[in-house]
């Protein structure tokens, strides 16, 4: 008899493999750009008197390296050890938990603030999970989220076939597009806050040097990085133009 895999076994055997792949995407000058850039936009939502706070799906730790030095003593979740081995060398000190966001192993109203980087995508019960961090979050606390958006036609075809084809991801995971996910936080139980697309041409060239590495042969990549991540900045702000956007970043409160 076979026994059906779980997801979240699943995710664990995934983020096995990719470890090692993450210490490679974030090595270079131009891919560190990036990635701060991505980061300081989500943490600038922190509102500044945020006590405690909690990344899910944390991984290999870059992001709650940032996090640490401006909100130091943040926790960071994640079903894999072999991510968090990485963290642990990367963000020494930091508050590690390995666990399955889907189970949450914190008491309820614990965090001011709750981040979830691209970590949704990889859960099925996607309303159980963000009901779970409303239940982590105090009253006045925000969820602040980037997951991969399909809203461009052509973005989640391109995404369906990488994610069945390559071995870097897993078949089920779905990128959102922004109305569904405004559905799934409304269904969870929050008042969406802001919501804007994120990434485009930095996104492509320089986020993932691990799948595209063209930026790695180009003189001044980290000059070319600076100016892709203004002019995604702009496109992301024009409507029409927003739909060009790799990721959505969402913030939220909870719900009375
Ligand atoms: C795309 S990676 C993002 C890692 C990190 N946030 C970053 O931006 O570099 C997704 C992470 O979510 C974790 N993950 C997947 N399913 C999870 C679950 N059910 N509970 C906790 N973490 C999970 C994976 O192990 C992986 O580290």
């Amino acid at each position: 008899m076979t026994v059906a895999r779980t997801n979240a076994q699943a995710q664990i055997d995934l983020h096995r493999k990719l470890a090692p792949r993450y210490a490679y995407r974030y090595s270079f000058e131009f891919s560190r750009l990036f990635q701060q850039d991505w980061h300081a936009e989500m943490i600038s939502h922190v509102p500044a008197s945020a006590g405690e706070i909690l990344d899910i799906g944390c991984g290999t730790g870059f992001f709650l390296a940032e996090l640490e030095e401006k909100h130091p003593g943040s926790v960071g979740l994640d079903i894999s050890h072999e991510m968090l081995k990485v963290s642990d060398e990367y963000v020494p000190g930091a508050r590690l938990v390995t666990g399955d966001a889907e189970k949450m192993p914190f008491r309820d109203r614990r965090f001011d603030a709750v981040f979830c980087k691209g970590s949704l995508h990889h859960t099925r019960d996607h309303v159980g999970f963000l009901a779970n961090c409303k239940r982590l979050l105090r009253e006045d606390g925000v969820l602040i989220m980037s997951e991969p958006c399909n809203d461009n036609p052509i973005i989640r075809v391109a995404r369906k076939l990488l994610y069945k084809k390559s071995q870097h991801f897993d078949e089920g995971d779905e990128g959102f597009t922004k109305k569904g996910i405004l559905r799934l936080c409304d269904e969870a139980g929050f008042e969406v806050t802001r919501v804007k697309k994120y990434g485009v041409l930095a996104y492509t060239f320089a986020g993932f040097p691990d799948h595209l590495g063209v930026l790695r042969f180009v003189p001044g990549s980290a000059l070319l990085t600076r100016l892709f991540i203004r002019i995604d900045r702009m496109l992301c702000a024009i409507p029409g133009l927003s739909l060009l956007g790799f990721h959505v970043v969402v913030v939220g409160k909870p719900r009375g």
